[in-house]
């Protein structure tokens, strides 16, 4: 049984073709980061052109990759939110428009959702399914969720960010230090050349619900650290590099990055990854876990990779795939396979949500 699937809800257009809720056919990521590196973060009426631009041969290509025909399909799953109204609805607007046209049923599926099935999926195809219920941890550019996954994918939410995201709070220090966007992959890269306990951030402290998130704390830190040295010549040998317009390794970033920067980069890193795993932990004890789920953007980071391994919890922490972590197609399709199951269809009525919570 194969399900198309569709994301476009931030700045990536995607389609993916995924057989029985667990084979990858085809998964095609067309990324938008030309067009908003040079504004240092996504820009949303560019994306939604882009993503205009896009749509039609990105689909075309994800069907012919898998070698499906539209009567090959079960169904069209798509998302419907959170992430950019405009963005959003140039998905959903081509979903419906195939559907009604080959007369294909039509899924709306939740972004969130969609990051917690690119680790279910894997799991399948690796023969040992998530054991159910999970603690799952989503962290990316917009989102910093705790939830518990019980049986039938039913959801809870436990805690989130009160503030920025995960994500969005390496993109800010970046750009702050003049390292472009987005700032996790480059912080995850350099941050293993520094000293991770040489900057010292306050974790933070939270009232009300304690598995909620905070990381304006430790943005307005980093911007304290900036504040008081001069930092005017790295900052411009690195926009140097950056409007060279290469790919960059880490020896050209190494070159422009004094010690002491590098050991600010892997102390907020070592600062975020502990802030993520306490409350991970707390809750997959408080709920009574039998495994523990990372996905979106952020937990391509081998830092926040290394010390999940290392926590002794006694249950499988999983993480995707780094292709599936970052927002792709294949884990959309793949999170509407117990919807199809259950009958859950949408109607040409389905809308754009830019804020639709999980639960
Ligand atoms: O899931 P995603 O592609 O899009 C959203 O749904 O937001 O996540 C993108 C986010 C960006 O903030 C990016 O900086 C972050 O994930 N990211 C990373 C890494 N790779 C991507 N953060 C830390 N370390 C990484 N290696
Ligand atoms: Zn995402």
């Amino acid at each position: 049984m194969r399900i198309l699937g569709i994301e476009s809800s931030c700045d990536e257009t995607a389609a993916a073709v995924v057989e029985d809720g667990e084979r990858v056919l085809s998964s095609v990521v067309a990324s938008q980061l030309a067009t908003h590196g040079k504004y240092g973060g996504v820009v949303p009426e560019l994306a939604s052109r882009e993503h205009l631009r896009a749509i039609v041969p990105t689909v075309r290509l994800a069907m012919e990759q898998a070698g499906s025909g539209w009567s090959d399909l079960a169904a069209i799953a798509v998302t419907e939110g959170p992430g950019l109204v405009g963005s959003l609805l140039v998905g959903i607007t081509y979903a419906k428009s195939l559907c009604f046209a080959q007369g294909i049923p039509l899924i709306g599926v939740n972004h969130i959702e969609g990051h917690i099935h690119a680790v279910v999926m894997e799991a399948r195809r690796a023969g040992s399914p998530v054991e159910l219920p999970a603690l799952a941890l989503v962290v990316s550019g917009g989102h910093t969720h705790l939830f518990e996954v019980s049986e039938e994918f039913r959801y809870r939410l436990l805690g989130k960010t009160r503030d920025d995201a995960a994500g969005e709070a390496f993109d800010k220090v970046a750009k702050l230090l003049g390292f472009g966007y987005p700032g996790g992959p480059v912080i995850d890269r350099l941050a293993r050349f520094g000293n991770p306990r040489a900057v010292r951030f306050t974790l933070a402290r939270m009232k009300g619900n304690a598995l909620d998130f905070s990381f304006s704390g430790i943005k307005t830190a980093a911007l304290r650290w900036t504040q008081a040295r001069d930092m005017s010549a790295e900052m411009a040998r690195r926009r140097e590099l950056l409007e060279s317009g290469s790919q960059l390794d880490d020896e050209q970033w190494l070159a422009v990055t004094p010690r002491e920067t590098l050991d600010m980069l892997a102390s907020f890193q070592a600062t975020v990854i502990e802030e993520l795993l306490r409350r991970a932990v707390r809750s997959a004890e408080e709920i009574g876990a039998r495994s523990v789920i990372v996905s979106g953007g952020v937990a391509c980071n081998s830092g926040l990779r290394a010390a999940a391994q290392a926590v002794r919890l006694g249950i499988p922490v999983r993480f995707p795939s780094p292709g599936l972590s970052t927002d792709n197609a294949a884990m959309i399709a793949a999170a509407a396979f117990p919807k199809y199951e259950r009958g859950e269809f949408a109607d040409f009525t389905l809308k754009a949500q830019a804020n639709l919570r999980l639960a």
